[in-house]
């Protein structure tokens, strides 16, 4: 097998330019990176670097690039039902209780009630919301309509799971606790699995390898290996070898994050907010 084929997913080449009332902005330029069968991989970048940009490209909602996507070797061109999405606000339906939310692709699919929701059923128990199968969105906390949201998209069977910072609302604690739970799902399922993260704790805990962005135009600055004995929980966070990674990707995301924050108080100052 070449090296491409064992990847379930290529990003090759990526630049993604939008014309602004300001001009063009480059977006992203000639991002490169593969993602193995079952590993789990985190993007992390300042804000504004394009990451949402990229996970929009890849989930085939956004179109108009330069470069390919590739999943299995072959180029995408649009949705992909190999790959899941979790987006970063909330997506929950509110009038749909969380079996009901779960259940809703396999109803798409046209799958008989008793059967979708006996594996829907399975999935809620998966992300720890069995109990709550009758409740609506609204009487569920922020991290609980997440998992709801992760629990639909995992319904379809996604080979590829792609989430764009799926926890970025939750206070830490909680977001080290559904990293447990994400870690747990992962290995149960062996799930390819892309996650975009601005969280250096949340990268490290979590992944197989981290992908470092620059700040605009998002550009891959370095690849890190995170090599952290599995199956992990988040006691990890308080060894000295999390540490050690967590300082190394700083030292490489601080640059960046500065010149985000330098822009910002550019902006700020041009339109007379400061
Ligand atoms: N549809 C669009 N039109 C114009 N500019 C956009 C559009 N979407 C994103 N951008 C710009 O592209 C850059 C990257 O945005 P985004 O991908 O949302 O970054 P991130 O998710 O890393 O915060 C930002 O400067 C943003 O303003
Ligand atoms: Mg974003």
């Amino acid at each position: 097998m070449s090296p491409a084929a064992a990847s379930a997913l290529v990003v090759d080449g990526v630049t993604k330019r939008f014309t602004t009332p300001d001009g063009a902005l480059t977006a992203l330029e000639d991002v490169s990176f593969a993602v193995r069968p079952g590993e789990f991989l985190a993007l992390i970048g300042p804000s504004g670097c394009g990451k949402s940009t990229l996970f929009n490209i890849i989930g085939g909602l956004t179109g108009g690039f330069e470069g390919q996507v590739r999943v299995d070797g072959a180029p995408i061109d649009g949705a992909h039902r190999a790959i899941g999405m979790v987006f970063q606000e909330e997506s929950t339906f509110p009038w749909r209780t969380t079996l009901d939310n779960v259940a809703f692709p396999l109803e798409v699919a046209g799958m008989g009630k008793t059967e979708r929701y006996a594996r829907a059923k399975n999935l809620i128990k998966l992300v720890g919301l069995d109990g709550f199968e009758n409740r609506y969105p609204a009487e569920l906390s922020g991290g609980m309509r997440q998992r709801t949201a992760l629990a639909r998209t995992l319904a379809a069977e996604p080979r590829i799971l792609l989430m764009d910072e799926p926890f970025a609302a939750l206070d830490e604690q909680t977001r080290l606790l559904l990293g447990d739970r994400l870690l747990q799902i992962q290995q149960a399922l062996k799930q390819t699995t892309l996650l975009i993260t601005h969280s250096i704790a949340e990268a490290v805990q979590l992944a197989d390898r981290v992908v470092v962005m620059t700040y605009r135009p998002g550009r891959v600055k370095r690849v890190f290996d995170i090599d952290l004995p599995r199956p992990r929980n988040s006691e990890i966070v308080s060894s000295a070898a999390f540490g050690h990674y967590v300082a190394q990707i700083w030292n490489d995301l601080r640059e960046e994050a500065a010149k985000g924050l330098d822009e910002s108080e550019a902006i700020a100052r041009r339109t007379g907010q400061h």
